[in-house]
C-alpha cells in the first residue's frame, strides 16, 4: 500500500501538466527538527507549516484532551514529540507502529525539547501488535536477549546508537585516509591466496558444487578473503599510500566475545616507509582522530553506551586519547609476563604466542594505555614480514597494538621487500610457486613498505566499551550461527 502511494506521488511530481494542488508537505527528520535553533543557540521562535514526519512510535501517552507521541526515525537517539488532539487516538497508534504525521513544527513549551510537531493528520502506515512484538515499552532488554532478534533489534535505542556510531566511525575512517592522501582500493572478496597462512579459510564454490577438483568454478580452489593486504601491496607499487575497508572472513572455531567469522577490517599500506615508528604513528593517529570525530559527531549515542553498558568507559577512553601509546618489544613483554605474580593458563615463554590473558595483563601493566608490542619471533608470523636478521632470537618487524578491554586491535608489519630474503622465506614454506607474482613485486621497482590491519568491530568495542563483538555489527556471523 505504501509502495503504491509512493508511486502515485512520483507520478504526480513527474506530470508535466500544471498542478493546482497544495504543495506537498516538507519531510523533516528528527535530527533535522531538533537541530532547529537560532544561530545564538536560542530555541526556535518561528512556526514551520506543512511539515511531514515519518517514523516508528516509541511511546504514546494519552491525556484527557491531548495525545503525546514520540516518533523515532533512526536519525537520532532522540524522538520527535508529536502533540495531537485526543480525537486522533486509536488502537492502531501503538508502540512500534509506523506512522506519518503532518502538521506544524512549533516551539515546545517543555524544556525537554526545542520543538514539537503539532499534528493535523496522523496516518498509521503499518500497525504493530504490541503483545507479540518482542520488545516492550519502557523495558531495558539485555543485549543477549536482543541478539535473538537480528531483524528487529535495530529498533531499540541501544542498537540504534551503536549502529549510528558505526556509520559515523566508517565515514571518519574514510575521511582520515582521504585527508592524509591515501587512495581507497576495493580489494577482492574472492581470492586464491591465504594471506595469513593460518588456514582459516572459507572455500567458495557454486551451491551445485561439483566434487571433481578440476571442475572448480574458477579452475582452482578459491576462498573468501582473510585480508586485503596482498592486493593492497600490489597497489602500493603504484600509489604510495593506499587503504581498504571491507568485509573479511575467518573460519576460526571461536565463540569468543572478540571473534567473528565475518568482520570488517581497515587496512593500510604505505610505500617508502622504513620504520615501525612511522607505521605506529599512522595507527595511533587513525585510532585517535576517528574516536574524536565520533565523540564530536554523535555524543549522545556514545553517552548512552557509556552510561548504560559500560560505566567508567568515558574516563577510560579519555585516558587512552590523552596519553601517548606505549611501545615495548615482544621480548620485553615476555619478561614482564614471566615476572608477573599472576598465574597464567599458558606459561609465558619466548617463542610462544601471546594469549588473551597475556594481552590483558600487559595492558594493565602499562596503566590501561594502548601498547604497541613490536619485533615478534619470525616463526610466529606470516611469510611477508620483514626479517630483522637479529638471531639467535630471530625476529621480524611486526607490530600489534593491544588495547584495554579488547586485547589485540591492530596487526601490522614492515614487509620483506628484499627479493632474496623473501624467496628464501617462501621456499621454506613451500609457497614459491603460488607467490611468483608477489616475488615479481620485488623484482620490478621494489620499495621498503609496511602496513597494518585494524579490526573495525574490535575498535567499536574499544571506544564504546561493549563487551561482546556480536553487539557492534548489524548481523553477527560466528560458528554455529548465521541468522538471516
Ligand atoms: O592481525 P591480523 O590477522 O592481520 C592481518 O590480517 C594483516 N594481513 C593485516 C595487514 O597488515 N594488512 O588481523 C588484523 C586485525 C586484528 O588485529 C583484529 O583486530 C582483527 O583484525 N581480527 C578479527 N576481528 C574479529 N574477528 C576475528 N575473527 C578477527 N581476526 C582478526
Ligand atoms: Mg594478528
Amino acid at each position: 500500500m505504501f509502495g503504491a502511494r509512493c508511486l502515485l506521488r512520483a507520478l504526480r511530481s513527474c506530470s508535466s501538466a500544471p498542478c493546482p494542488r497544495q504543495r506537498p508537505a516538507a519531510r523533516v527528520s528528527v535530527r533535522g527538527a531538533l537541530g532547529v535553533q537560532s544561530a545564538n543557540g536560542e530555541r526556535v521562535k518561528v512556526q514551520f507549516r506543512n511539515i511531514s514526519h515519518q517514523g516508528w512510535i516509541r511511546s504514546i501517552r494519552s491525556q484527557k484532551e491531548v495525545l503525546f507521541l514520540h516518533v523515532n526515525d533512526g536519525s537520532s537517539l532522540e524522538s520527535l514529540q508529536v502533540v495531537a488532539d485526543s480525537s486522533f487516538d486509536s488502537r492502531e497508534l501503538a508502540f512500534g507502529s509506523s506512522v506519518e504525521v503532518q502538521g506544524q513544527l512549533v516551539k515546545s513549551p517543555s524544556k525537554k525539547q526545542n520543538v514539537e510537531l503539532k499534528a493535523e493528520k496522523i496516518e498509521v502506515v503499518g500497525s504493530c501488535d504490541a503483545k507479540a512484538f518482542p520488545f516492550k515499552y519502557k523495558e531495558r532488554h539485555p543485549l543477549e536477549y536482543l541478539r535473538q532478534y537480528p531483524h528487529l533489534r535495530c529498533r531499540t535505542n541501544v542498537l540504534g546508537s551503536v549502529l549510528r556510531v558505526r556509520s559515523e566511525a566508517t565515514a571518519a575512517i574514510h575521511s582520515f585516509f582521504k585527508d592524509s592522501g591515501f587512495v581507497h582500493i576495493h580489494t577482492p572478496v574472492i581470492t586464491s591466496n591465504d594471506c595469513e597462512g593460518a588456514g582459516e579459510l572459507f572455500q567458495v564454490e557454486p551451491s551445485s558444487k561439483i566434487k571433481v577438483p578440476e571442475e572448480n568454478f574458477f579452475n582452482i580452489p578459491v576462498f573468501l578473503t582473510v585480508s586485503g593486504q596482498l592486493h593492497l601491496e600490489v597497489m602500493s607499487g603504484a600509489f604510495t599510500q593506499v587503504f581498504t575497508f571491507g568485509p573479511t572472513f575467518r573460519a576460526e572455531n571461536s565463540q569468543s566475545r572478540r571473534h567473528l567469522a565475518e568482520f570488517y577490517m581497515v587496512e593500510a599500506e604505505i610505500s617508502f616507509l622504513e620504520s615501525l615508528q612511522d607505521l605506529m604513528q599512522v595507527m595511533e593517529s587513525l585510532f585517535k582522530t576517528t574516536a574524536m570525530t565520533v565523540l564530536s559527531n554523535c555524543p549522545k549515542d556514545v553517552e548512552l553506551c557509556h552510561k548504560f553498558l559500560a560505566p567508567g568507559q568515558k574516563d577510560r577512553l579519555e585516558h587512552m586519547l590523552k596519553n601517548n601509546f606505549l611501545i615495548i618489544s615482544y621480548t620485553e613483554a615476555v619478561e614482564i609476563l614471566k615476572q608477573a605474580s599472576q598465574n597464567f593458563t599458558f606459561t609465558p615463554e619466548w617463542g610462544a604466542d601471546l594469549h588473551t590473558e597475556h594481552e590483558k595483563y600487559l595492558v594493565k601493566h602499562c596503566g590501561d594505555i594502548p601498547v604497541f608490542v613490536i619485533n615478534y619471533p619470525l616463526v610466529l608470523k606470516p611469510f611477508y614480514m620483514r626479517d630483522n636478521e637479529d638471531g639467535p632470537q630471530h625476529t621480524v618487524a611486526a607490530v600489534d597494538l593491544l588495547v584495554p578491554g579488547v586485547g589485540e586491535l591492530f596487526g601490522g608489519s614492515l614487509r620483506e621487500e628484499r627479493y632474496h630474503l623473501l624467496e628464501q622465506q617462501l621456499a621454506r614454506l613451500g609457497l614459491t610457486e603460488a607467490y611468483q607474482w608477489y616475488l615479481d613485486l620485488r623484482r620490478f621497482g621494489s620499495v621498503p613498505h609496511g602496513g597494518f590491519g585494524m579490526g573495525f568491530e574490535r575498535y567499536l568495542q574499544c571506544i564504546l566499551g561493549i563487551d561482546n563483538i556480536k553487539d557492534v555489527i548489524p548481523f553477527p556471523r560466528f560458528t554455529h550461527s548465521c541468522l538471516l
